[in-house]
């Protein structure tokens, strides 16, 4: 049977097929969604950028990732957590392939904290599930990231950057204790889970 309409284009459309103009509105709509959500995204992120300095950790505070273990801040014995005069505290970490330098510190509960990390070798990442410490470590520079933590427990804290082959491997954890315990941990307590 030879078609009425010669015209393929003119043809009338079998059911479930959607006319081009309608499918142009809709696009049209989806286009105008979008561009709606950006144009409010982007406002939302210049504005808390402005009012409440919430930024990505931008910290450039550079260091020699070749003497990290002769001297200064990141030597072996300043590694951990230590008490600051005004109570809060400070936790020091070295990320290297493929282990946190120490793999577990221990944290008092409801206290401001201040991680303070460098890489001895290529970039890692520096992540605790459900807080808001997320940042590169990379070598050459200091990343310090602020938080405080209301609930104690044991927090994981995975490598979330690639940096080879034992990278799914890299772990650390973060401890963090009632104060009246932190208070009774002697230094070495500090930079370990192991229970006794
Ligand atoms: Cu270190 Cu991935």
């Amino acid at each position: 049977m030879a078609d009425a309409q010669p015209d393929p284009l003119q043809r009338p459309l079998s059911d479930g097929i959607v006319p081009a103009e309608e499918v142009a509105r809709t696009e049209k709509r989806w286009l105008t969604l979008m561009v709606g959500m950006l144009i409010v995204m982007m406002t939302v992120v210049v504005l808390s950028g402005a009012t409440s300095a919430i930024h990505p950790p931008s910290n450039v505070e550079t260091i020699d990732p070749t003497t990290l273990h002769l001297n200064g801040e990141f030597a072996e014995s300043n590694l951990g957590t230590a008490q600051e005069r005004d109570g809060s505290l400070t936790a020091r970490l070295i990320a290297d392939q493929y282990a946190f330098v120490p793999d577990c510190v221990k944290l008092a509960v409801d206290t401001s904290v201040k991680f303070r990390l460098t890489s001895a070798d290529v970039i890692h990442g520096f992540l605790l599930p459900s807080t808001n410490v997320n940042t590169m470590v990379v070598p050459g520079f200091v990343a310090e990231v602020r938080t405080r933590f209301t609930r104690p427990g044991i927090y994981r804290m995975p490598c979330n950057e690639f940096c080879g082959n034992g990278h799914h491997g890299m772990w650390a954890r973060v401890s963090v204790v009632p104060k009246e315990q932190f208070q009774t941990l002697g230094p070495t307590e500090r930079v370990s889970c192991v229970q006794r």
